[in-house]
């Protein structure tokens, strides 16, 4: 049985481990106003908000319906569409999407307007430590094919975020027991999942299931039995310190954003460059590391940066490099009954030499053809120390030793880059795919090499210049 809030009112239902919550709302509390376009996170047409308890108050969230599994609206409040406006009394962002004409059609304008309410709450995602964020980013995870985004940014421009009284709310969170499920578990700390695992060392771990959602959704495959563990508080923590950054397994991109631009602005332009914001919103770095994707963002970044991981087996923990977890395509070094407790990534130096650049076909929610990260350490005009991944490059995010090797103890130059560059070609020996062919990879990995040289001299156009807004 699982319970959340709808509308004020306290909803009771059944929900198995891997129904979507599309289909719960869609067919079980027949709310036909959030739609299905893709089923796999990319078109924003089944956005919803969902609310919970953060510090004391209330945070809204807009996330995919299409890819979340119904237990993670366990404790939680959900609105849909039908819980703004009506025709005759449209709530404010409503009401400028009909006033600026920026809605022409019933399949993505739900979408929008949900994202826009999640902006309108002021919702995670959609400000930052400088202030509200572009309404652009906020909107990069729901697709207009009719090129109705001007209209659409016009209603938002005119829709900026409002303080609420979200009291009612609040106190109809506090009072909600707690859900359970025949094959799903929800622990909320970090001693009871880990005892959880040893009891059921085959169980699927679910963080925000924007990669397993997709397990479900598009391979149809079948999790078995299922530990949720998006709401175990001890895996949600952020720590921020002289010697660096210490993140939790479960935060969430759009939690761990600023602090991680904090660390280096580059790691928070990559964050602003995964996916969109309702999978942002859900999706969590350890859940990147833990997937093991030859292409998943964080990890090649994070290994440049000398980040390393926790894992837990009950009550035994062990640390390692984070670059030592990838063993081989699709298998990881995680032992039975462990999980990923937490991340930790070092403060860089001043001046270290830094970038983490991410190449794909569009800027925004486009999975990464090729993206390298480099960490150089520069004394008396020597490379004194060298750390450089790639992710696309070869079966896991991998570090680039030969290339390494080629740059530590030579001068910090031209000639010594344009030396370098062949050694790529002894690190990695990429495939060629949809997202581009071996040749190309090879070379604009010596091109993003290049690209540090330039950069370091002023010459390279910020990454942070070619966006949209
Ligand atoms: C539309 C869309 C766009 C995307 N764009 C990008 C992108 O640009 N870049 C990118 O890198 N990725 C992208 N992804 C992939 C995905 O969002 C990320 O990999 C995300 O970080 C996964 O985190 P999650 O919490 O959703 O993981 P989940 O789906 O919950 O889990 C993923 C895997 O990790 C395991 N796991 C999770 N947490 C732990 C833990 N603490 N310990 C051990 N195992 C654990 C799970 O069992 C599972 O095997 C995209 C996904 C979608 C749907
Ligand atoms: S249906 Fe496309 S993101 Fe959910
Ligand atoms: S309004 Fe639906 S595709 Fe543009």
């Amino acid at each position: 049985m699982i319970r959340f809030l709808l509308d004020g009112q306290v909803t009771e239902i059944e929900a198995g481990a891997q129904e979507t919550a599309l289909h719960l709302i869609r067919e079980r509390l027949g709310r036909k106003g959030t739609k299905e376009g893709c089923g796999e996170g990319d078109c924003g047409a089944c956005t919803v908000l969902l609310g919970e308890i953060v510090e004391g108050t209330v945070q809204w969230r807009a996330v995919n319906s299409c890819i979340l599994f119904a237990p993670m609206l366990d404790g939680k409040a959900l609105v849909t569409v039908e819980s703004l406006g009506t025709p005759d009394r449209l709530c404010a962002v409503q009401g400028e999407m009909v006033a600026r004409h920026g809605s022409q059609c019933g399949f993505c304008t739900p979408g929008f307007i949900m994202s826009l309410e999640g902006r309108a709450r002021g919702g995670l995602g959609t400000v930052g430590q400088n202030g509200p964020r572009p309404v652009a980013d906020v909107l990069s995870g729901n697709l207009c094919r009719c090129t109705g985004y001007g209209p659409i940014l016009d209603s938002a421009a005119a829709c900026p975020p409002a303080l609420r009284d979200d009291g009612d709310v609040l106190a109809g969170l506090a009072a909600l027991p707690r859900g359970e499920g025949e094959n799903w578990h929800a622990p909320r700390s970090a001693d009871e999942l880990a005892a959880l695992l040893v009891d059921y060392p085959d169980a699927r771990l679910v963080a925000g299931a924007t990669d397993v959602g997709l397990w479900v959704t598009k391979q149809l495959r079948d999790l078995g039995r299922v530990i949720f563990i998006g709401d175990v508080a001890d895996l949600r923590g952020i720590e921020e310190s002289e010697a660096g950054v210490t993140l939790g397994a479960a935060v969430r991109y759009s939690e761990g954003w600023d602090v991680l631009a904090r660390l280096h602005p580059d790691l928070g332009e990559l964050v602003r460059r995964i996916a969109g914001t309702p999978v942002r919103n859900a999706g969590t770095i350890g859940g990147n590391i833990a997937n093991g994707s030859p292409i998943g963002d964080m990890p090649p970044a994070l290994i440049a940066l000398g980040a390393t991981l926790t894992l837990r087996r009950g009550d035994v923990r062990r640390e390692m490099a984070l670059e030592d977890y990838f063993l081989a395509y699709g298998k990881q070094d995680r032992r039975e009954g462990e999980f990923v407790e937490g991340i930790f990534i070092p403060r860089p130096a001043p001046d270290a030499v830094i970038a983490i650049t991410k190449l794909s076909k569009r800027f925004d929610s486009d999975i990464s053809a090729v993206l390298g990260a480099f960490h150089l350490s520069i004394e008396n005009g020597m490379i004194a120390r060298a750390r450089i991944a790639f992710g696309g490059m070869a079966a896991t995010p991998k570090r680039a030793h030969a290339t390494e090797e080629a740059l530590i103890g030579k001068p910090w130059e031209e000639a010594t880059i344009e030396a370098a560059i062949p050694a790529l070609a002894r690190d990695y020996q990429p495939l060629s795919d949809v997202r581009g062919s071996s040749a190309y990879r090879l070379a604009v990995a010596g091109n993003l090499l290049r690209r540090l040289w330039l950069a370091h001299n002023g010459e390279a156009v910020s990454v942070l210049e070619v966006g949209h807004d």
